[in-house]
């Protein structure tokens, strides 16, 4: 197909959208795929979507089968690390259609995130047709069923060929798509509450979905886990003393019937499932607070016996209780029987496969 172009006028400018190109597969990969034993993140479907930044513009987007990239060993990116990204999800309901959870917070997350790491915006039209053609080609790979769904990784990283220590010229934008079911079998963890390390700091980057803010907690989280915890909750830099996130969640704790959990800020991912949750705890009535949190507040309502839950929200995990969690070596065990944890993530999930009415207007249908 050739790219014919739309024109749209903005307040200022007038925009040329150009047609997206689509490239089929000739033979799907996906007789080979096991669905009942998926690894997260680690299989991928037939297509991949493209888009190439150059000379200040966004060239024709492209879907093309998903294929190995050809890369200057100089590119920016490998060097300086200029890369963000984000995580999504589509459902497949039980009449086979297709829902996307509230892409625009994703959207407009992954330029405030690109803002933050001087990347071009990436423009919304792009952003919106290139994952609903790109959906709607994959929806044999989007399986029914709680637990299935079709994780979205659109990610936008510097290719200019250069060493040069400064923002790229050149970028490339894609999405691509792994089918995926429960992410962590065992239902529940336990978490290692940081006092060494630290995740972000004031003024940084820790609120954008930066590549490097994920590197940087390798290490410390390769040791926690030999240790035996799954994550650790990283706290505050200065006096590691206020409860922040986890890797790749967004915590709450729930302390004499209310649910606390940090205030996002310039350190903190403003989590999408985060303020889904906590819309749907307000609608049913119960009492939020996002404030600041001190660990040693966590340890008192824990010795008090009023540290009822604790549990993580993500794209990945959705709503997972976090059994115990172990500060300057003694570990605290959560006394509650996660019962709310359950029932928001039964809501939530409900409105995700439009089981349960969309009273908050967050699902897109892909047709
Ligand atoms: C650092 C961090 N915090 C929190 C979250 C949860 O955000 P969301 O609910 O938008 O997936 C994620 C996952 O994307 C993350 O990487």
């Amino acid at each position: 197909m050739t790219s014919c172009f739309i024109l749209k006028k903005t307040n200022f400018t007038y925009y040329f959208y150009k047609v997206i190109k689509i490239q089929k597969i000739k033979k799907s990969k996906i007789e080979s795929v096991n669905f009942d034993d998926l690894v997260f993140g680690k299989t991928f479907t037939d297509h991949m979507f493209i888009c190439h930044y150059k000379n200040n513009e966004w060239l024709t987007p492209e879907i093309r089968p998903y294929q190995p990239l050809k890369l200057d060993p100089s590119a920016s990116v490998l060097h300086y690390g200029q890369a963000v990204f984000e995580g999504m999800k589509a459902f497949k309901d039980s009449q086979e259609k297709i829902w996307l959870f509230r892409p625009d917070q994703n959207f407009e997350r992954i330029n405030r995130s690109a803002h933050r790491l001087q990347i071009p915006e990436f423009p919304r039209k792009y952003f919106f047709d290139g994952i609903k053609k790109l959906v709607k080609l994959e929806q044999a790979w989007i399986k029914k069923g709680e637990g299935n769904s079709l994780y979205i990784r659109p990610f936008v990283f510097a290719s200019q060929p250069t060493v040069q220590a400064s923002a790229s010229d050149e970028y490339i934008f894609m999405i691509i798509c792994a089918p995926v079911s429960t992410y962590y079998s065992g239902g529940e963890i336990n978490v290692l509450i940081a006092e060494e390390y630290s995740r972000a700091a004031n003024g940084g980057v820790g609120f954008a979905k930066a590549a490097g803010n994920y590197a940087a907690q390798f290490y410390p989280t390769s040791e926690a886990l030999k240790k035996g915890f799954q994550q650790i909750i990283w706290t505050d830099a200065n006096n590691h003393e206020y409860l922040e996130e986890a890797g790749t969640m967004n915590i709450f704790f729930k302390i004499n019937d209310s649910l606390i959990t940090a205030p996002t800020n310039d350190r903190i991912l403003d989590g999408v499932t985060r303020k889904s949750i906590i819309e749907i705890a307000k609608s049913n009535g119960i009492k939020v607070e996002e404030r600041p949190i001190k660990v040693s507040e966590i340890i008192q309502a824990h010795e008090n016996g009023n540290l009822q839950e604790i549990f993580g929200t993500g794209t990945a995990v959705v709503v997972l209780p976090i059994k115990s969690f172990s500060y300057r070596g003694v570990s605290y065990k959560t006394n509650g029987i996660d019962e709310l944890a359950i029932a928001l993530k039964k809501q939530l999930i409900g409105i995700q496969y439009n089981q349960l009415e969309d009273l908050f207007n967050w699902t897109v249908k892909v047709d």
